[in-house]
């Protein structure tokens, strides 16, 4: 699972000190290496490869080829602006989104942290504007009947303001957003509650990084819970529970202030 390429390796032992789970040993002579017995054990987190400034690793047929170079990262400032200036969006503009801003979205959901290093999340995204426009109609009026039936006081009372708009045909659902992301996890994930809303987070200020506009989709998520249909179209692969939802697209306002949230406790101990 784990190969040291010896010619390479100076047996620094930077491999040894970061993997997680202790697969990796440094034998008598100093270099590292895995017991038989112990491979099973290993995360496939690739740690020993990111870690080895020499290129000696090779975890589970990924070598030293298959990486890239280390590029700076925003700092500290950068970041917090991010956070703070980081708006749900709901009013959405018709530019379509550049060809590389797609590919760098979509390419980065491979890098999403997962409890154990799982790994099995499942992605979908609407793209497709009919498609789209499916989930809205069906939805609304799925969501009507709902509403008519007293299902929808009887099961989320909560959610009684929304009866008007809901019958008046508004999308309180999706917010009218031109595109969707769907994060859903097998039901035996280690982590399966958190896996998705980790992985859309990141999306979420990536998307946000690049100019885009995002809205979680809160009530999509039950949605596609109780609906089998929308998990059908979805494509959410077998044994798979829909973890996290969110709406997408370039924003059609700008917040001219960073404003003040309540503060939330926190204790510093
Ligand atoms: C878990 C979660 C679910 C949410 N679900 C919805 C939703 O279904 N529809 C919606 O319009 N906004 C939804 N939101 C957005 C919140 O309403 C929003 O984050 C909050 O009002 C603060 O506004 P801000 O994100 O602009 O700071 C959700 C947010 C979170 C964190």
């Amino acid at each position: 699972m784990i190969g040291i390429d010896r010619e390479k390796c100076v047996a620094c032992g930077a491999c040894v000190r970061d993997c997680p789970v202790h697969v990796l040993t440094a034998g008598a002579d100093g270099f590292p290496g895995v017991r038989p017995e112990d491979e099973d054990f290993c995360l496939n987190c690739q740690h020993c490869l990111a870690v080895c400034a020499q290129g000696a690793v090779t975890c589970h047929d990924v070598g030293f080829a298959d990486t890239l170079e280390v590029a700076p990262i925003p700092g500290g400032a950068a970041e917090a602006a991010l956070i703070r200036q980081r708006r749900s969006v709901r009013q959405w503009g018709k530019e379509p989104i550049p060809e590389e801003v797609w590919t760098r979205l979509v390419d980065s959901l491979a890098w999403m942290p997962t409890g154990c290093n799982d790994h099995r999340l499942h992605f979908t995204v609407v793209r497709d504007s009919a498609r789209m426009e499916w989930f809205r109609s069906e939805m609304s009026k799925t969501a009507q009947k709902v509403v008519r039936t007293g299902l929808l006081k009887l099961f989320y009372p909560g959610f009684r303001r929304y009866m008007d708009e809901i019958m008046r045909g508004d999308d309180v659902v999706f917010r009218n957003a031109p595109y969707m992301i769907v994060a859903s996890t097998p039901k035996d994930a280690p982590c399966r509650e958190a896996d998705p809303w980790i992985a859309l987070s990141y999306f979420d200020l990536l998307a946000q990084a690049n100019g885009l506009g995002t809205c979680w989709g809160g009530f999509a998520v039950h949605a596609f819970k109780w609906i089998r249909r929308f998990r059908r179209a979805l494509k959410i692969p077998k044994g798979h529970m829909v973890g996290a939802v969110l709406l997408f697209g370039p924003p059609a306002v700008a917040y001219a202030r960073v404003t003040r949230p309540s503060p939330m406790p926190v204790d510093i101990l």
